[in-house]
């Protein structure tokens, strides 16, 4: 089940429609099938909702609102419990509670039941009413209280934000799993949000509510306590982008803007890193202890994450000569994995909260092995339970389908590798200087990659009529592979699998006919003449063949439709360049097909239920 909406709460002096609708705009990547907002109008609790974008509920706001408010939550959805409807859509109100909600509440037929038997019948299909009226049950005139006990009822993930309807002007906010990230910015008032793009217009200052603490926002301060009402500090965090990051800045969509963002990223990644041409993690505060006495490293991640995972795989065997092995968290967490004091866990995720990823890092410190995550997003739950984190700089990430914070990932990998070369001194130091120059260098080859642009939209059209396609390729090129593969299902709904190009005659090749497409990625040197053979394969069985190679190999023209060359480099290196050809075949076989290449159907950007 999937977590999949975008909170937002606001009270404080201005009008908190604007904002609440401003918001909900920045977070509609997280959702965008429904929207509603709910705010208090002349002491009394008003709610507005539809389905469709956040568009739609901004024209229904203006066509039925005139009166200012002060305080009001707002929610943009994607379905889980229950169809899209109007009525389905958030805030839910129930009694006195009027509810915004992110996660699934796991029990809510059980506690359905419960309620039906005190003749309390929901209009909903949605657990989230049945959160409000759960906590409406437990509310005698005292939030903490109700909140408290109805969340001792609830099992599930959730951020909520919650306004009672006795008390205009205030709103309280738990988490369990469900991010909720807040600020308070005295012109403005108190804020708070699934995400900090909603509130980067008013502050970069903010706080991540831990879990099971409560936040009361009012327009003087948010204060948080813990569940016995105990005054709680929350750490303040900074962020280092700005308002622009959050905005498409002239790019018809986030992922080309996130794409052409991808040098600029790179280079804040990975130059904090190096100190005396060595890798040095000393102002990220990673001791050399989680490297130490380690003889076995496993990764773990989702998605693409787990993707760049493939690649540190390849580099930390290749340089540090430790054995690692890749884990997609969701089996990791359940197949009781074997795993000791010896063992290093590192965990990469972009948003820092992935519930797979999470249980995988819980686990791995419940059976003693280190943890170290690779993670994007400040304070984020997995980043602040791992014993070290290795951030990313890759700013905000709007577009679903992750782009630059893929190729941060691939950096941070590379970086961690190198690091346990050094210290393991199974690479000379000069040698390890020479990588060094080499990752230096990325973010530059990378701005080349961007001008591969024109020619890439070109060659997509190969793409328009295929209903099924495949990549091969070996070692680091198999890894791409799979990221190439996803990204071009994720956004343009063609099927595509990865291959490994040697595994293609064990059965696949029986799917190659005349004219399917194959993206044949061949820049490892070692494995170069085995991949050419394989593309060879394929060609002669009729497929038209994409194929990306490094400048400078000759290539029979006869082998493919289309070749693409990546400009010269060590190939250990050539992943950057070609994640962003991969990248552009993705985008522009979306663009190709008239489909939102933000917001592929059915996927959610963050995951944080199971
Ligand atoms: C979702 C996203 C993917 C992402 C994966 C892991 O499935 O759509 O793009 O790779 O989650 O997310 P994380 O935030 O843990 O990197």
């Amino acid at each position: 089940m999937f977590d999949r909406c975008g909170i937002i709460g606001f009270t404080g002096d201005c009008d908190a429609k604007d904002i609440l609708l401003g918001g909900l705009r920045t977070l509609e990547y997280r959702g965008y099938d429904s929207a509603g907002i709910a705010f208090f109008s002349e002491g009394k609790i008003k709610t507005i909702k539809t389905v469709g974008k956040v568009d739609c509920l901004c024209d229904k706001v203006a066509t039925e609102v005139e009166d200012a408010t002060t305080c009001g939550i707002g929610h943009t959805r994607w379905a889980t419990h229950g169809g899209v409807t109007d009525t389905n859509s958030h805030p839910h109100t129930f009694g006195n509670v009027t509810l915004i909600h992110n996660g699934i509440i796991e029990n809510y037929q059980e506690l359905a039941n419960e309620l039906a038997k005190e003749g309390k019948k929901p209009v909903s299909q949605t657990d989230t009413e049945i959160a409000a009226m759960v906590i409406d049950s437990e509310y005698e005139g005292e939030p903490y209280e109700a909140i408290k006990k109805a969340c001792d009822r609830l099992d599930g993930a959730y951020g909520f934000c919650i306004m009672f309807a006795d008390r205009p002007g205030e709103i309280y906010s738990i988490r369990n799993g469900s991010p909720l990230v807040a600020t308070y910015a005295p012109e403005t008032g108190a804020i708070i949000a699934s995400d900090m793009v909603a509130l980067i217009s008013y502050s970069k200052d903010y706080f991540v509510l831990p879990e099971q603490k409560i936040a009361k926002l009012t327009k003087e301060g948010i204060v948080v306590t813990d569940l016995s009402g105990a005054p709680f500090e929350p750490e303040m965090l900074h962020v280092n982008w700005d308002v622009a990051a959050a905005r498409k800045d002239g790019y018809e969509y986030f992922m080309l803007k996130e794409i052409h963002e991808q040098p600029q990223a790179l280079m804040k990644t990975i130059t904090p890193r190096i100190v005396d041409d060595l890798p040095d993690f000393t102002t990220d505060g990673i001791g050399d202890d989680i490297f130490a006495g380690i003889d076995r490293v496993v990764i773990v991640g989702c998605g693409t994450a787990m993707h760049a995972g493939l690649v540190g795989k390849a580099m930390i065997e290749k340089l540090a000569g430790v054995l690692t092995s890749v884990e997609i968290a969701s089996e990791f967490r359940y197949a009781n994995p074997i795993l000791s004091d010896k063992t290093l866990v590192i965990a990469i995720s972009q948003s820092g909260e992935t519930a797979d990823t999470l249980a995988a890092i819980r686990l791995a410190k419940e059976k003693n092995a280190k943890t170290l995550s690779v993670v994007n997003v400040k304070g984020s739950t997995i980043a602040r339970e791992s014993d070290y984190v290795l951030y990313t700089h890759a700013g905000p990430e709007i577009a679903v389908a992750s782009t630059k914070a893929y190729t941060v990932q691939l950096a941070a990998m590379y970086l961690i590798a190198f690091r346990m070369a050094y210290i393991n001194k199974t690479v000379s130091d000069e040698a390890i200087k020479g990588l060094i120059k080499c990752l230096r260098r990325v973010p530059k080859d990378v701005e080349k990659m961007l001008k591969y642009d024109a020619q890439i939209e070109n060659i997509s059209n190969i793409l328009n009529k295929a209903e099924n396609l495949f990549f091969i390729g070996r070692g680091l090129d198999y890894a791409l592979s799979c990221e190439g593969s996803i990204k071009l299902k994720e956004i343009s709904y063609i099927h595509s699998e990865a291959y490994a190009a040697g595994e293609l005659k064990h059965g696949t090749i029986s799917l190659i006919t005349d004219n399917i497409p194959v993206i044949a990625i061949a820049t490892q040197n070692h494995v170069y003449g085995k991949t050419i053979s394989n593309v060879k394969e394929v060609r002669s069985r009729g497929a038209n063949v994409i194929l990306i190679t490094n400048e400078g190999v000759s290539v029979d023209p006869a082998l493919c439709d289309h070749q693409i060359t990546l400009p010269r480099m060590d190939d250990r290196f050539a992943p950057f360049s070609a994640a962003v050809v991969l990248q552009f075949i993705a985008y522009y076989a979306s663009v190709h097909r008239g489909l939102n290449v933000d917001q592929p159907r059915n996927l959610a950007k963050s995951v944080t239920v199971e």
